[in-house]
C-alpha cells in the first residue's frame, strides 16, 4: 500500500460503508451512492479522524503533550482533533475565529462549540488581522516557554500527513465500488484541501478512469485550485504517483461565503434528510451535495452512470445553525 511507510494510529477501524441512495436516486433519476466518512467513529465522526491517524501519530513521536490546532468557532476540524486529543490523554488548545461575525448564542454556544467544552478544550478567540497560522506558531511557542510539548495540528489538518488519510480513503473505495460498474464521478468538499488532495492522489493510482469533482466551501475556484493544486503535488511526489487526471473543481455553490448558508445547500439538505433520513451539515455536504445534484440536472459530469457523493460528516453543526 502506497502509505504503509509512514506512521499511523488507528482512529477509524473498519472501512466506513458504502450505501446506494435508492429515493434520492429516483428523484435525480440517476443512481447515487453515499461514502459515509461521517460514520467514523470517534468524537461524533467525520472525514478529520482520518487525517488525524497520521497527524497524531506524528505528535506522539515526538512526545507532543498538547495538540494546539484552530478553526472557526463552528469547526468540525477542532471538535474531531479535542476527541483524538482525549483519546490520546493530550491536552487541546484551540484558535477560534468567527468569519461570520455571528453574535447568536447558538452560533457561539451550541454544536461544535458545545462538544469543545465537553472535551475540556482550553480555548482562546482568534486575533482579528493576524493569520491562524501566525497566531498557531506564536501560541505553540508560549505554550513550549510553559513547559509545555505543543503539536500544532495545521487547521483543517490539510498538509501533506493529514492528506495521507484520504489516500486510504481511495483505496477502501477502490475495493468497495468493484461490483458498481461504470461509476461515472465521485464527489466531495473542498475547503482547507486535503481531503480533496488526498483523494485525487490516491484515485489516480487505485481507481484512475473515475473523475473526480470538487465543490468548493470557501473559495472560487481560481482561488483553490493552487490550494489544493500544491498540495496534491506534494503529496503525489512523496508517494511516488504521477498525475495525469486534472484538478476539476465547482464553485458555483458556496456563495455568499464560507460558513454562510445557501437556498441550494438548504435544498439538498432537507432533501437528503427527507429522503434518506441522513444528515447533512450547513457549511460544507449540504453545499457539495448541491453541486452533485445540479451537476446531474445541468448534465455537468462528463460520463454517464453511478455517482459517488463524500459524506465528510458536521452534522453537529446543525444545531448552531437553527
Ligand atoms: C464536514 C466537513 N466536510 C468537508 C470538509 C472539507 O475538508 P478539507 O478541509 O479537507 O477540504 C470539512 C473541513 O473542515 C468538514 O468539516
Amino acid at each position: 500500500m502506497l502509505i504503509d511507510n509512514y506512521p499511523k494510529i488507528e482512529l477509524v477501524g473498519a472501512p466506513t460503508p458504502i450505501e446506494y441512495l435508492p429515493r434520492l436516486s429516483d428523484y435525480a433519476e440517476r443512481d447515487i451512492y453515499i461514502k459515509r466518512d461521517d460514520l467514523t467513529p470517534l468524537g461524533l465522526g467525520g472525514n478529520k479522524l482520518r487525517k488525524l491517524e497520521f497527524l497524531a501519530a506524528e505528535a506522539l513521536q515526538e512526545g507532543a503533550d498538547v495538540l494546539v490546532t484552530a478553526g472557526a468557532v463552528q469547526s468540525n476540524h477542532v471538535r474531531q482533533t479535542a476527541a483524538v486529543a482525549a483519546k490520546l490523554g493530550l491536552k487541546c488548545m484551540a484558535i477560534l475565529e468567527n468569519p461570520l461575525q455571528e453574535a447568536s448564542d447558538n452560533y457561539l454556544k451550541n454544536g461544535n462549540r458545545l462538544l469543545l467544552d465537553l472535551l475540556g478544550v482550553n480555548v482562546q478567540a482568534a486575533q482579528i488581522g493576524q493569520s491562524l497560522t501566525e497566531q498557531l506558531a506564536a501560541q505553540a511557542e508560549l505554550l513550549q516557554a510553559q513547559g509545555f510539548r505543543p503539536y500544532i495540528i495545521p487547521v483543517g489538518g490539510s498538509n501533506l500527513l493529514g492528506s495521507l488519510g484520504y489516500i486510504g480513503c481511495a483505496q477502501e473505495i477502490a475495493h468497495q465500488v468493484e461490483d458498481i460498474p461504470d461509476l461515472a464521478a465521485v464527489v466531495v468538499a473542498s475547503g482547507s484541501g486535503g481531503t480533496h488532495a488526498g483523494l485525487s492522489v490516491g484515485l489516480e493510482h487505485y481507481l484512475p478512469q473515475v473523475p473526480l469533482v470538487g465543490v468548493t466551501v470557501s473559495r472560487d475556484v481560481a482561488q483553490q485550485l493552487p490550494v489544493v493544486d500544491t498540495l496534491r503535488q506534494s503529496v503525489a511526489k512523496a508517494l511516488g504517483v504521477t498525475l495525469k487526471q486534472p484538478l476539476e473543481l465547482w464553485d458555483d455553490f458556496y456563495a455568499p461565503g464560507y460558513g454562510y448558508t445557501n437556498d441550494s445547500g438548504n435544498d439538498a439538505l432537507n432533501l437528503l434528510a427527507q429522503l434518506e433520513g441522513i444528515f447533512l451539515d450547513p457549511v460544507y455536504t449540504a453545499k457539495a451535495m448541491a453541486g452533485l445534484l445540479t451537476g446531474i440536472s445541468t448534465q455537468r459530469f462528463a460520463q454517464d452512470g453511478p455517482l459517488l457523493f463524500i459524506h465528510t460528516g458536521g452534522s453537529p453543526a446543525l444545531f448552531a445553525y437553527s
